[in-house]
């Protein structure tokens, strides 16, 4: 069981597609204090989980960062940070080690600098991420990559697999553009119907020959598709929201994942462990027979969940509702049977813009 926790709503950067529409002047005001984090670390522990994602914003702006990851560590609990690695110095590096710190999972959205830059929309932010990941490695922290995955940089997959390989850093995970946050001002780049699926099959293909972990977020349809691929997987659900993963907001609001505004509840009127466990919102995430539409009636419901948060967007805010890029209603069968006809249906639209 993992958690991500934004432990602030900060960043130094203020990327295009951000999911907590992060930025230099986000508030603070509402974040929780230490000794809250403190208390909230120990609820987590109590509810069973094992390994907490410090993310954000951008994790580092906090500077009770060390004293929370040496806390968590003293509860036994793995730590591994979400950053964009710009602030990863010598000295920070060796000091997130020192307080036990795992791992980092450092973002890099393309072997080409002018593209990564101009995404995070700072001038350095691909060397200092380089930079940053080196500095992991010397260390001794286990390092990951994270790509952001849309229409402009799909191509550039297989270059970004190349680099992480000759960085020797141990993952490279694709996350697949959600559009949440700042990202729905570019949800025209994400990657859609059959796109969608040809470029999960050409990231699952390249995880067949590659050393690296390579992981698809946020594109659950890749279990299904990696069984109908024969490919050895370790995973047991494309979406883990609600059954063995949630996100803890810098104001203590507990949300079913980063990129789904629905609230299950806060830890400051109730103790995590009792919401993980009580819940309304994520007992109903976890009774297969609620989901709807296509989902509901999906013999794969439990190998891959659907995006909650893709469902929330494109149906007036019905989580539970179907996927809207699910394989099978969108082509036939399968992608990878040529049997029925692939075919093409029109984009499902925002909400919103539905209700005409
Ligand atoms: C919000 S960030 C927080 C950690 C850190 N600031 C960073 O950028 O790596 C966590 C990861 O989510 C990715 N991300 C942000 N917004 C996203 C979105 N709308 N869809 C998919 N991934 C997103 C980021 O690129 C990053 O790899
Ligand atoms: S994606 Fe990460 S680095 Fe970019 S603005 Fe959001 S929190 Fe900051
Ligand atoms: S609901 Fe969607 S965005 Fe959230 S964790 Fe699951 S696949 Fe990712």
């Amino acid at each position: 069981m993992l958690i991500s926790w934004n432990v602030t709503k900060v960043c130094n950067l203020y990327c295009k597609h951000c999911y907590r529409s992060s930025g230099p002047d986000a508030p603070t005001d509402r974040e929780l204090t230490t000794e809250e984090g403190k208390q909230l670390l120990s609820e987590i522990r109590k509810a069973g989980f094992r390994l907490v994602i410090l993310s954000g914003g951008e994790p580092l702006m906090r500077e009770d960062l060390f004293e929370l990851i040496a806390y968590a560590s003293s509860l036994g609990l793995r730590t591994a940070l979400g950053s964009n690695g710009t602030l990863i110095t010598k000295d920070v590096a060796v000091r997130l080690k020192a307080a036990g710190l795992a791992g980092a999972a450092i973002s890099l959205d393309s072997h080409d600098p002018s593209f990564h830059n101009d995404f995070r929309n700072r001038y350095d932010a691909w060397e200092k991420a380089i930079e940053g990941i080196r500095r992991c490695q010397e260390a001794e922290l286990d390092v990951q990559i994270n790509m952001t995955l849309s229409e402009d940089n799909a191509s550039h997959f297989s270059a970004v697999a190349d680099l992480a390989e000759e960085l020797n850093v141990r993952a490279l995970h694709p996350f697949f553009l959600v559009p949440t946050g700042r990202g729905t001002a570019i949800e025209d780049d994400m990657l859609r119907q059959l796109r969608y699926f040809d470029v999960l099959r050409a990231v699952l293909d390249r995880g067949k020959k590659s050393r690296l972990d390579i992981k698809p977020t946020c594109a659950p349809q890749f279990l299904p598709m990696a069984r109908d691929m024969e490919l050895p997987m370790r995973y047991t659900r494309g979406c883990l929201a609600g059954l063995s993963y949630c996100c803890i907001l810098p104001d203590g609001e507990v949300h079913i994942c980063p990129y789904l505004p629905v609230k299950a509840g806060s830890v400051r009127e109730a103790p995590f462990d009792e919401i993980w466990r009580d819940s309304e919102v994520f007992n109903q995430l976890r009774d297969y027979s609620g989901y709807g539409g296509a989902c509901g009636s999906c013999s794969d419901i439990g190998l891959c969940g659907g995006c909650r948060a893709r469902a929330y967007r494109y149906h007036n805010g019905d989580y539970m509702a179907e996927e809207p890029w699910c394989y099978k209603i969108r082509t036939g069968t399968s992608p990878l049977t040529e049997e029925e006809p692939r075919q093409a249906c029109p984009s499902p639209r925002p909400a919103k813009e539905n209700k005409r």
